[in-house]
């Protein structure tokens, strides 16, 4: 009787000790569920201190936003090329322009990977690499493009940094986001930096327009479809673009005041004291490439969901042992976990959950989870994600309220058209349905109803295109 006694102590104590186990790991994940809370009031402030950073950044010569001018195109014509360098891949698009009343004829691309290695090398190995993918793809043009007679081929390039504009083909980086960390160009004009690439390889083409990604979403949004007056990216990084009146920008010293300009937010580097930030946030900020910056795109864009999963994970796994009583070493190496993985988690419908038990396998080599540890990841997917995509409809807010389309006028029939690209936005199906409701739940049914989020597909490289063709063309009307 003894002996039984003692054998049903140690299975209770055991069982008590696991029950302790799974407690913390459910405290942990209730404590950060709370720090994570986007009620509406929090989204509205978030949204109000959006629209206050927007004037400021009008009004303030060294503040971001960054002006450029808008550009007005139709009637373009001939063979134009846009190189589109923004994330882990770039593409290199050809574009066909049939001239008046006839738009786009043509169009082709390639894409290709940046080797992670030339994101934190040099200035030449990056632009000489960029601009050898651009010479193969120029040299398989074929003859259904034509090159307007007497012409250089041109190129609108699309560097979705946050860059000061000095003109239309020309600008300074003033520091790299998403994972970018090359010193020699910080300072530099890019376009001077490419066209000293494409010189060396013998590649004649010159650099017409120097665009951002959202603004070239934006202008070849705007190319379909006139009511599109904002564009917004949800990919690696995140950030935004609208149409402002020349009049409204206090710091606007150009020639004419009368006309619109589009100004690119630059909102990723948007902080405010209303943003719900974690320790993990906050560790994930400080041990990165630009500490400091972007808060806002650190906590909605692509390049960082998965990674503030893995640190909360990684603390479940140190206090609780919830893998057991060795922390798994992958779950150690900063950003193993991508938003891609998490995604497909977060998206698992089977009961056992079959993608989540494989993701495990696959990507930090844990194998053997139970469902309840299982269903503590998908939970986890679900608050990072959330956040993230009601910050981002806040943000969306701020934008509306500063264009004055956050309200119905009288007899108003007015569309608000934005312009939407990215993985994140395409991709992950539980943030972007999130993203859209929040913006319902924040603006209300009826002035919903006047908002339509466009998804622009690619559209930042074919607006590259078009701003190099409409300037291009401007200047020939110039002389
Ligand atoms: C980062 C860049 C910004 C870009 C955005 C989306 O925030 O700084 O220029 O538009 O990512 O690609």
């Amino acid at each position: 009787a003894v002996a039984v006694g003692l054998a049903a102590a140690v299975v209770v104590r055991r069982r008590m000790k696991k029950e302790g186990k799974w407690g913390k790991a459910m405290g942990i994940l209730k404590e950060f569920e709370e720090k994570c809370a986007t009620p509406v009031a929090k989204l509205k402030q978030v949204a109000d201190a959006m629209t206050v950073e927007m004037h400021a950044g009008l009004a303030s010569e060294g503040k971001s936003p960054i002006w450029v001018f808008y550009l007005q195109h139709s009637d373009e014509e001939g063979v134009y090329y846009a190189l589109d360098l923004g994330g882990t891949n770039f593409r290199v698009l050809r574009v066909q322009l049939g001239g008046k009343g006839v738009g786009l004829v043509n169009q082709e691309f390639t894409e290709a990977s940046i080797p992670p290695n030339l994101m934190t090398g040099t200035s030449d190995a990056l632009f000489e690499y960029i601009a050898a993918e651009l010479a193969k793809f120029v040299a398989q043009e074929g003859p259904e493009y034509k090159l307007p007679p007497g012409r250089q081929r041109e190129l609108g390039f699309t560097f979705s940094f946050p860059v000061m504009q000095t003109s239309i083909t020309s600008g300074t980086l003033l520091r790299w986001t998403k994972g970018f960390s090359i010193d020699d160009v910080v300072g530099q004009d890019v376009v001077a930096q490419l066209s000293k690439a494409m010189q060396k390889l013998g590649l004649d083409m010159c650099v017409s327009a120097l665009v951002n990604d959202t603004v070239g979403t934006l202008a070849g949004g705007r190319y379909n479809n006139k009511d599109v007056v904002a564009a917004v990216i949800l990919g690696t990084g995140s950030n935004a673009a609208y149409v402002e009146r020349a009049q409204a920008i206090p710091k606007w010293h150009g020639p004419s005041k009368s006309g619109d300009m589009v100004i690119n937010m630059e909102w990723g580097n948007f902080r405010s004291s209303h943003l719900p930030l974690t320790d993990y946030d906050h560790a994930m900020d400080a041990e990165g490439l630009n500490p400091g910056d972007q808060i806002y795109e650190k906590m909605i864009s692509g390049m960082y969901l998965g990674e503030i999963i893995r640190r909360v994970l990684l603390r479940m796994a140190v206090e609780t042992a919830i893998f057991g009583d060795t922390v798994p070493p992958k779950l150690k190496e900063p950003f193993v976990l991508r938003t891609p993985d998490t995604s497909a988690m977060h998206h698992d419908a089977s009961s056992d959950l079959k993608v989540v038990d494989n993701k495990l396998k696959e990507v930090l080599e844990i194998s053997n989870t139970s469902l309840r540890v299982r269903k503590i990841i998908v939970e986890l997917c679900n608050i990072v994600a959330t956040r993230g995509a009601r910050l981002a409809a806040a943000g969306i807010l701020g934008v509306l309220k500063k264009m004055g389309r956050d309200t119905l006028k009288d007899g108003d029939q007015q569309k608000t058209v934005i312009a939407m690209d990215g993985g994140l936005y395409e991709h992950y199906t539980e943030f972007s349905k999130c993203l859209e409701n929040t913006l319902e739940e924040l603006l209300g049914e009826d002035v919903f109803k006047s908002i339509v989020i466009e998804h622009a597909n690619d559209g930042s490289g074919i607006g590259a295109a078009l701003l190099a063709a409409s300037h291009s063309k401007y200047l020939e009307d110039q002389s």
